[in-house]
């Protein structure tokens, strides 16, 4: 089986993730390619995603609202959200549709909201919460280093800060 790695934009890396250890997080042979799979480690969930130009790694969280994108659709590079129809390209990192309750995209550009085809149109009534929806920029996706090592899928993640420790107690 020929799997590899999937280019990505460099200045999307993670950060804390760049000569990290690599964990190995799944058999190559549990992600067949047009699948996702999400794997935690601790405290972060990651999306192990098997694209048309390789595997990629990002964590599980929609770059909008933080929904869990390993429930959404796969369609080649392109992961369709399952909560507000918003579309993002594994491959390059960008939004290709913006999410239903509108907002900003990564440049800062407004998009209002808007109805799929055979909805009622959306309507955003004044108030903080559309005001919070209109303030809301969608990112771009941020990757963690893959390498496929052998049979097994192993991604860079950030080293966990280590708590200082305490001083010791003195005695009563
Ligand atoms: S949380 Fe994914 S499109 Fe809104």
């Amino acid at each position: 089986m020929d799997v590899r790695s999937a280019p990505f934009p460099l200045e999307l890396t993670v950060p804390g993730t760049a000569g990290a250890d690599f964990d190995p997080l799944l058999p190559v042979a549990e992600l067949p390619q047009g699948t996702m799979r999400r794997v935690t480690r601790g405290d972060l969930d990651v999306l192990l995603v098997h694209t048309p130009n390789g595997v990629v790694a990002v964590e599980d969280r929609c770059p909008h609202m933080s929904a869990p994108l390993s429930i959404g659709q796969l369609d080649g590079c392109v992961v369709a959200c399952p909560l507000h129809d918003g579309r993002f390209d594994l491959c390059s990192g960008d939004p290709v549709q913006m999410p239903t309750t509108g907002g900003l995209d990564p440049d800062g550009r407004y998009f209002p909201p808007w109805s799929p085809a055979g909805r009622e149109p959306k309507t955003d009534p004044p108030g903080l919460k559309a005001e919070a929806r209109r303030l809301t920029r969608v990112r771009r996706f941020r990757y963690f280093p893959v390498r496929i090592a052998g049979e097994r899928i192993e991604v860079a993640l950030p080293a966990v800060p280590q708590a200082p420790a305490l001083p010791p107690v003195p005695p009563a």
